[in-house]
């Protein structure tokens, strides 16, 4: 057996699931992810940018599109990556259902929640699935956050935070394609907090618990963009604990990626989505349990404090070979709906592929 996606599992001897790629900046991340996963095949590379599209294929050996449009009709992709600029996500997305693919898209799904709504509904109306890229909830430290918390092992929570003290250059929201895409409200949908915080911004509200209420202020102040690149939100959560939520990309030169909780049996703080600085919850085995928490989330996986594309390949350890996807399945990144049980592979096969097999 293989792991295609979180807790779905495939046989090795079915075919293996045909994967295509639209967007070469951070769908080159997929494209490695695809490759190295056991059950998933790279069958197609798009980007509007031929040479880069041609040089990308090459690479891996796989086929070369340079219209979205076209891409879907090859019967030989079951799943879609969609890694294009945000504001293009769910537009592609709805092509790629009403084309009967299957779809892992980046995040965010899309600049607002009436967009990423439509994708969700595309998703349900054409029977497929649809994984928000938020790959710090596959981190085991956040899955072990996120249970002791849910246990009840820091008793009432008092306050959690997200600290995201990151650097980018001018050069940054200049670069991409189409150049100049980052921090505009139309193509980004915000600057810091939408784009680099939304990894912790969803971290925080899947851990620890809903949002109730927020009172927020932005700022630009370092970059010639449209959007903040300073992000700050005083935050009251459902379970009663307060908190805030501070997302820049103006600390220069890029420093680390907090997350506090405070709670009535202890306190978590863990640095850069994976170390482990602190892990004291009152009891006869505070000290060794510290120290072991400390000894097994050592960090040390790079990050992406001043380069966007020091990102790892996945949210388990890097010698793991299993790909994954989120958590979320044809639901919103903050409120996912349930998995289905366990599909089999063929169940993965896209709407196109499965008529093209049954004739
Ligand atoms: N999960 C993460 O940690 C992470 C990190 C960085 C970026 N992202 C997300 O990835 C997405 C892409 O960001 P990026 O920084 O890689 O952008 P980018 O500008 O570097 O890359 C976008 C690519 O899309 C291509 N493209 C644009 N329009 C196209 C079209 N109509 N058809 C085909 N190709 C087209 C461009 O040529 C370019 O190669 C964004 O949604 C971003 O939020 C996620």
């Amino acid at each position: 057996m293989a792991e295609i996606a979180t807790g779905t599992s495939v046989e090795d001897d079915e075919q293996p699931l045909g994967f295509g790629v639209v967007g070469l900046g951070m769908g080159k991340h997929h494209c490695r992810s695809v490759t190295a996963a056991k059950g998933a095949r790279l069958v197609a590379i798009c980007d509007v940018r031929r040479e880069l599209a041609d040089k990308v294929a090459a690479e891996y050996g796989c086929k070369a599109y340079y219209d979205f449009d076209e891409m879907l009709l090859d019967p030989e992709i079951d799943v879609v990556n969609i890694a294009l600029p945000t504001g293009m996500h769910a537009d592609a997305g709805i092509k790629a259902a009403q084309a009967g693919k299957h779809i892992i898209c980046e995040k965010p799904l899309d600049v607002n929640l009436h967009k990423a709504d439509a994708l969700i509904a595309a998703a349900h109306e054409h029977h497929v699935k649809l994984g928000g890229i938020f790959q710090r909830r596959l981190h085991p430290v956040s899955k072990k956050i996120r249970e002791t918390i849910r246990s009840g092992r820091l008793g009432r929570i008092y306050y959690a935070d997200i600290h995201l003290y990151w650097w980018r250059a001018q050069s940054y929201y200049d670069g991409g394609w189409p150049a100049g895409w980052h921090g505009t409200w139309a193509l980004d949908g915000g600057g810091s907090v939408m784009n680099q915080g939304v990894h912790s911004v969803d971290f925080i509200q899947w851990a620890v618990s809903p949002v109730k209420r927020i009172m927020a202020r932005t700022g630009t102040f370092a970059h010639n963009i449209e959007c903040e690149d300073v992000g700050m939100a005083l935050v009251e959560f459902e379970n009663g604990a307060i908190g805030n939520i501070v997302c820049t990309t103006a600390a220069y030169p890029g420093y680390s990626n907090d997350f506090h909780v405070f709670g009535e049996h202890g306190s978590i703080i863990v640095r850069n989505d994976s170390e482990v600085v602190s892990w004291r919850i009152k009891g006869p085995n505070e000290q060794a349990e510290d120290e072991e928490m400390r000894r097994t989330y050592p960090g040390g996986r790079g990050t992406p404090s001043s380069d966007p594309m020091a990102v790892g390949l996945t949210g388990t350890p890097r010698k793991s070979r299993t790909w994954s996807t989120p958590s979320a399945t044809t639901g919103s990144p903050s409120s996912p709906a349930k998995r289905p049980a366990t599909p089999s592979k063929s169940s993965w096969r896209s709407r196109s592929r499965r008529r093209l097999a049954s004739g």
